[in-house]
């Protein structure tokens, strides 16, 4: 097979340490990757005076894939999210975020196994924020049938390639009448659409919350506008362990960009003690993209060998005294111990 061109985006913080992790496991993984590096977030801002520089837009929409440390946005101030643009621009409008209690890492929520589907390109992210008189400003959240009856189609079309068998529409449609109506409609109307193959229900928002830490098991695939979306994605990470055990991928129409649900970290950003498990999965489902189910089946049986087995060898964020290389070194070990079948 021939290597696939995929662009390398090292990021922020902790990025260059977890993605060169990612990196490592794909060649142990035999995957034939020509990487194409470029840059993104505070590092691309301060060497090229743009989080987002047009070379690295234009490397993404050539190759149609990118892996992604993350990225620095700063608070209250400074540049626009190299994030939230990357995903505009790319017309990235589905987030999906796996969570699935990791083997040997039960935690006293029991056993989690539930996909995030977030729209990923509007709600209050739009950027539309005004400061209408000294003191009061205004964000205006943006919801378009077309972005919602995008979003609902994918959820049903993920829920039918992977085998799930429910989905639940997150809302606040008791308050946000119109803006969360048309979300819930869009996805009851792409319901009737499937006729009903997948069962279907919707929850509001500050429910799920409560439900997802008293009962999570019975949310299976979870379908949300983009802030929602992302609050819930950090609570349901927090369900299996913490942040760094969370992968996800950004799809499009013609491209895909993989990245961890976490941030930079800059508490331990340079420490060598990052948790690379979320970007490795992240790099897992970036195979399945690419077409590799054999790759993708082997780096998850890899990591759950070493969590279920090497306790001695995780990261501090998981309770252990281990080292972001020493972790890695085992994954890439246990990856190639896994037998070529998907
Ligand atoms: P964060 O996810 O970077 O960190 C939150 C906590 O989780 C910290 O204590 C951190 O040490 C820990 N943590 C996160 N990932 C970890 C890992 N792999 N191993 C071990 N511990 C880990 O969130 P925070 O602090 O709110 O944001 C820091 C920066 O990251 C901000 O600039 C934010 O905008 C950015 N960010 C970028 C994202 C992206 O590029 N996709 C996503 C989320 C935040």
């Amino acid at each position: 097979m021939s290597a696939h061109q995929v662009v390398f985006l090292a990021g922020d913080g902790i990025g260059p340490e977890v993605a060169t992790a990612a990196r490592k496991v794909l060649q142990a993984a035999g995957v034939e990757i020509e990487w194409i590096e470029k840059d993104l977030g505070l590092g691309a801002f301060h060497k090229h005076g743009d989080a987002l520089p047009t070379e690295t837009l234009e490397a993404i929409r050539a190759c149609g894939v990118a892996l992604k440390g993350p990225t620095t946005t700063p608070i209250g101030t400074g540049h626009v999210s190299a994030n939230v643009r990357l995903r505009k621009e790319l017309k990235l409008f589905a987030n999906v975020r796996p969570v699935k209690t990791v083997p040997g890492l039960e935690t006293s929520h029991g056993p989690v196994d539930m996909v995030i589907v977030r729209e990923n390109t509007e709600s209050l992210y739009a950027g539309h924020e005004n400061e209408v008189a000294p003191g009061v400003v205004t964000s205006i959240k943006v919801i378009t049938e077309a972005a919602c009856r995008r979003i609902s189609d994918f959820a049903f079309d993920y829920a039918k390639k992977w085998g799930r068998h429910e989905i639940t529409a997150v809302h606040k449609a008791n308050i946000m009448k119109l803006a969360d109506g048309l979300f819930l409609d869009c996805a009851r109307a792409a319901s009737e659409r499937d006729g009903g193959n997948i069962k279907f229900n919707d929850v509001l928002v500050d429910a799920l919350c409560m439900h997802m830490v008293t009962n999570p098991s019975r949310y299976d695939i979870l379908l949300l506008e983009n802030l929602y979306g992302d609050i819930v994605s950090d609570l349901a990470a927090g369900l299996i362990g913490g942040l760094g055990l969370a992968p996800g991928g950004n799809y499009g129409v013609d491209c895909a960009v993989f990245e961890a649900i976490h941030g930079t970290a800059p508490d331990i950003a340079g420490q060598g003690i990052a948790n690379p498990i979320a970007m490795i999965l992240s790099a897992a489902m970036m195979c399945h993209y690419l077409g590799d189910p054999i790759a993708y089946r082997r780096i998850r049986r890899g990591v759950a060998a070493v969590t279920r087995e090497h306790k001695d060898l995780l990261t501090p964020d998981l309770g252990g005294s281990g080292t972001t290389e020493g972790l890695t070194e085992a994954i890439m070990a246990a990856v190639q111990a896994q037998p070529a079948v998907a």
